[in-house]
C-alpha cells in the first residue's frame, strides 16, 4: 500500500480521499521515499562501525526532503540510537510524533525562551561557550532535571563550536554547572569528502589530530561522553574518524559522499522523483520552446509537458541538462524550466501519453538518474538536491 505523509504523521491514500479531497494528491508529481532502504543502509553503516560505535541518523531538513519521521523509524530499526536535527522545532515535531531516543540539535540557540523549549522536550542543545552552558545551567536551575548538552569545538570548520586549544578551560567550567548533564563531545569535518586523514598535512588529519587533543585534554574527567567527528564521509573513508559515534545523513539517503573514492557499502537510494505527463503536442521543426527560446526545435517532434517546475525544486539552473525516464528511455528536457512545468522532447517514444509517469529522479529499467547528476549539471552538491523538493511535492511511502 501506498501512504501519503502529512504533517500529522501517515495516512493511506485512500484514507486522504475519504477526508474530503476528491483527486489524487499524485495528480502531478510526487516524491517516492522508500523506508526499507533507509533502513538497509542503517544495517551497513552499523557494520561498519565498531562494536560500542553509535550511529547518529542526521534527520534535519525533513530528514534531507524524504519526511523526518519516517526516515527516523528506519533509521532507528535499522540500528540507529540517536537523532540529529537543525532546528528545534524539528526536534519537538519529532518528539510529537512520540520517538524518544535521545535528538541533538546541531544548530545552536541563544535565546532563553528556545532552551527552555529544549529542556522541556529532552532535547540536546549544542552549546559552544561557557556563556551558553551557563544559560542552561541557570534554566535548569529548581526544575528538578539535569540539561542535557553537549559541547561542539571547532577543529577547523569555523563555523559553530568553542575553540579547540580551550578544551580544558571549558570543560572545567562546565563540571562547576550542578545542572548540567555534559552528554557528547564533538567536531565537524570541513573537507572529508575530498582529501584523506592520512595524508599529512590535509584537513582532515588536521582535524583529527587537534579532536585528539581535546580528548586528551578531557578524557580524564569523564570518558561516558558521545565522542564524534565524523559525517557520512569520514565515516566511509576511515574507522580511525570513528570514535563512539559518528553522525551519518547522505549515506543513509543511499549516496555516496566521497568525491574521488568508490564507496565501499552498498548503498541504496530512499528517494525517487515522479511526475506527470499533462499534455503530448506535436510541433513542427523550427518552433521555440518554453520562456526564452532556448530551444528550438530542430525537427518536427513530439513533445511532453511534465507537472513540475522549479517552485517544487527541480532548479530552473539545470534547464537543458537534464531528462526523465519514460520505460527505460531517457527523453532530454528541453527549453527553460519554469515554475510549475516542464517539457521533454518524446520524439523517439510515440506511446507516451497524457498520464504517463516519467521518472525525474530514480530508477526505470537499467537507467537512473541520480541527485549526483542533478548537482553535477547545476554546479551544486547532492545535499542541496535532496533538501530542495518541497512540501508541495506529496511524499509518498513505498
Ligand atoms: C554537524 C553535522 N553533522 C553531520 C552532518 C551529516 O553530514 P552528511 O550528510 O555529509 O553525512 C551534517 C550535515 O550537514 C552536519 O551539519
Amino acid at each position: 500500500m501506498r501512504e501519503l505523509i502529512t504533517n500529522k504523521g501517515y495516512r493511506s491514500l485512500d484514507q486522504v480521499n475519504q477526508f474530503g479531497r476528491n483527486f489524487d494528491p499524485c495528480q502531478r508529481a510526487w516524491v517516492e521515499v522508500s523506508p526499507a532502504s533507509i533502513e538497509k543502509n542503517a544495517i551497513s553503516l552499523k557494520r561498519l562501525l565498531g562494536d560500542g560505535c553509535g550511529l547518529m541518523a542526521v534527520v534535519k531538513a525533513d530528514g534531507y526532503g524524504h519526511g523526518a519521521e519516517t526516515v527516523s523509524r528506519a533509521a532507528i530499526r535499522g540500528g540507529s540510537t540517536s537523532l540529529g536535527v537543525a532546528t528545534l522545532q524539528e526536534g519537538i515535531d519529532l518528539r510529537q510524533s512520540g520517538l524518544d531516543v535521545p535528538i541533538l540539535l546541531l544548530g545552536n540557540l541563544t535565546k532563553e525562551e528556545d532552551l527552555r523549549a529544549c529542556l522541556h522536550w529532552n532535547l540536546m542543545p549544542t552549546i559552544s561557550s561557557l556563556k551558553e552552558a551557563f544559560l542552561c545551567h541557570n534554566l535548569a536551575d529548581g526544575t528538578g532535571r539535569a540539561f542535557k548538552v553537549q559541547l561542539k569545538f571547532d577543529t577547523g570548520m569555523t563555523r559553530l563550536g568553542c575553540a579547540f586549544e580551550e578544551a580544558s578551560k571549558l570543560e572545567d567550567g562546565i563540571s562547576q554547572l550542578r545542572n548540567l548533564n555534559l552528554r557528547g563531545i564533538y567536531s565537524h569535518l570541513a573537507l572529508a569528502d575530498c582529501d584523506s586523514p592520512n595524508e599529512i598535512g590535509s584537513v582532515t588529519s588536521i582535524q583529527k589530530k587537534r579532536f585528539e587533543e581535546v580528548f586528551s585534554l578531557i578524557s580524564l574527567k569523564n570518558n561516558e561522553y558521545s565522542w564524534h567527528l565524523s559525517n557520512s564521509a569520514g565515516t566511509l573513508i576511515s574507522r580511525d574518524l570513528h570514535y563512539n559515534m559518528v553522525r551519518v545523513g547522505l549515506a543513509l539517503y543511499g549516496y555516496n559522499p566521497l568525491n574521488k573514492v568508490k564507496c565501499k557499502l552498498e548503498l541504496e537510494s530512499a528517494l525517487s522523483v515522479k511526475a506527470r505527463v499533462t499534455l503530448v503536442r506535436d510541433v513542427k521543426s523550427g518552433v521555440g520552446v518554453s520562456y526564452g527560446h532556448s530551444f528550438i526545435t530542430s525537427r518536427p517532434s513530439r513533445l511532453a509537458i511534465i507537472g513540475i517546475g522549479y517552485a517544487d525544486g527541480v532548479s530552473r539552473a539545470l534547464s537543458g541538462k537534464i531528462g526523465a525516464l519514460f520505460n527505460g528511455i531517457f527523453l532530454p528536457q528541453v527549453g527553460a524550466i519554469t515554475m510549475d512545468q516542464l517539457i521533454v522532447d518524446a520524439t523517439d517514444c510515440p506511446e507516451i501519453s497524457e498520464g504517463s509517469i516519467v521518472t525525474m529522479l530514480g530508477q526505470d529499467g537499467d537507467k537512473c538518474i541520480t541527485p549526483l547528476h542533478w548537482s553535477d549539471a547545476s554546479g551544486s552538491i547532492p545535499w542541496e538536491v535532496l533538501c530542495g523538493f518541497k512540501h508541495r511535492l506529496p511524499r509518498v511511502v513505498i
